[in-house]
């Protein structure tokens, strides 16, 4: 009797180790939350240090779009066209200010960039609506994120007006 449970606990030590071993166990691979292990590829990194340049010629062309196309509704789908591209390039611009997050204040300015990623990504759906109300009140939304960061991070130079 005494040989057999012996053997069982044996037996079952080999079932665990090999479990283990093909990922069923507790630290099986799949069970790592995500994102905690390093990216194996290559990671993203700004193009140019500048926050000057990024504003002037990321975000400001941009702004323009939307400040030339908004400034009436558009007669068409044509007309929207603009302002859909505007909007998704800001949207996505958004992430990439979280690539520059300083070391002082840093989540604010992060807090300020995700704000400035989700209105431009609701101005976009907006657009693709065609609702030019409902726009014009995003557009004015966004641009106050804007101006705050710049208020905080720019010594409140750049003050945008719609
Ligand atoms: C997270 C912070 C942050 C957000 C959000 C932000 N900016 Fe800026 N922006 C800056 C900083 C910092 C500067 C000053 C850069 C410098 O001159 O060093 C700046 C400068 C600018 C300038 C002046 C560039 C020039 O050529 O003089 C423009 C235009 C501008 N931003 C547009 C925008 C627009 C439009 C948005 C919103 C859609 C926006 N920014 C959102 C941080 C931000």
């Amino acid at each position: 009797m005494q040989f057999v449970s012996r053997w069982g606990v044996v037996v079952a030590i080999g079932l665990l180790v090999f479990g283990w071993g093909i990922g069923l166990g507790p630290l099986g691979e799949e069970d790592q939350p995500v994102g905690a292990a390093e990216p194996a590829g290559p990671s993203l990194e700004p193009v140019v240090e500048s926050m000057h340049q990024f504003m002037e010629y990321v975000f400001e062309p941009n702004y323009k779009l939307l400040r030339q196309h908004l400034a009436a509704e558009p007669a068409d789908k044509k007309g929207w066209k603009p302002i859909k591209a505007a909007s998704l390039m800001l949207a996505e611009s958004g992430n990439l200010l979280l690539l520059r997050t300083p070391e002082e204040e840093g989540a604010r300015w992060n807090e300020l960039s995700v704000a400035v990623r989700q209105l431009s990504g609701q101005l976009y759906h907006t657009a693709r609506d065609r609702d030019y109300p409902s726009a014009s009140k995003q557009y004015r939304a966004l641009l106050q994120k804007c101006n705050a960061c710049h208020q905080e991070f720019a010594e409140g130079k750049y003050q945008l007006q719609p």
